[in-house]
């Protein structure tokens, strides 16, 4: 028995989509009720149904052999696994974002910045490790686009995807951090253990993707 850990949505819409192009039976994941567990003994698959930042954890603790989630999460979360696909799926940015006017490097000129995000870790990892200064984190759980509006902090820390909800608040892009997709993620020790049945979906789901990148460039 295999179990998948799924983040809770479009993701997981996607990722079964991916499964099923690739030969795997999903229809137990795909039964519509609030069970978070979906079990089908004939196929061998079980199925868990977790808050996307969660995943990484279940997966490090060998709680599900094999998971789909965002780099966003994996960056922020920094767990202990093998990440082994890009699904090239779920695309869009990790940005510094604010004001058009600290555009140009403008960014750079204001001393001890507050940056509001949903993502510390990143935040940290990008001010401090990349660009070598420190910066007060201020830790936010949602509408973070909120915090440059309010007089919170200078700049946000975030996921930008079509750049709407930027642009409808008078904010930009200031600077990326990270191009984020969506990953397969697998546990260690199931990687030798479970050899037998996830290098083939592995294997298989890598062609699919192949398959999906060249007809999006078709
Ligand atoms: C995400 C992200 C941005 C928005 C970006 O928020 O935090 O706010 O989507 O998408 P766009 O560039 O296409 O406008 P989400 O909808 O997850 O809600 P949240 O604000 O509660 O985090």
């Amino acid at each position: 028995m295999l179990t998948i850990a799924l983040s809770k949505g479009r993701l997981a819409e996607q990722a079964i989509e991916l499964l099923e192009r690739a030969g795997y039976d999903c229809n137990a994941a795909k039964e519509k009720s609030r069970k978070l567990i979906l079990e089908d003994e004939k196929t061998g698959l079980r199925f868990i149904m977790a808050k996307p930042a969660d995943v990484p954890t279940y997966v490090e603790y060998g709680a599900a052999d094999l998971g789909v989630v965002g780099k966003d999460t994996l960056l922020e979360e920094g767990r202990q696994l093998y990440e082994v696909i890009d699904l090239g799926f779920g695309k869009c940015r990790m940005c510094v974002a604010g004001p058009k006017e600290l555009k140009d490097g403008k960014l750079d000129s204001i001393p001890n910045k507050r940056v509001g995000t949903k993502y510390p870790n990143i935040t940290r990892a990008y001010f401090e490790g990349v660009k070598k200064e420190s910066v007060e984190i201020i830790k936010l759980n949602g509408s973070v686009e909120l915090a440059p509006l309010i007089g919170l902090a200078e700049v946000i820390v975030d996921i930008v995807e079509s750049g709407r909800t930027l642009y409808e608040n008078g904010l930009d892009v200031i600077e990326t951090v990270a191009d984020i997709s969506a990953r397969v993620v697998v546990n260690r020790v199931s990687m030798k253990m479970k050899a037998d049945e996830l290098r083939p979906m592995i294997d298989k789901l890598k062609v699919e993707v192949e398959k999906m990148n060249q007809e999006k460039e078709g």
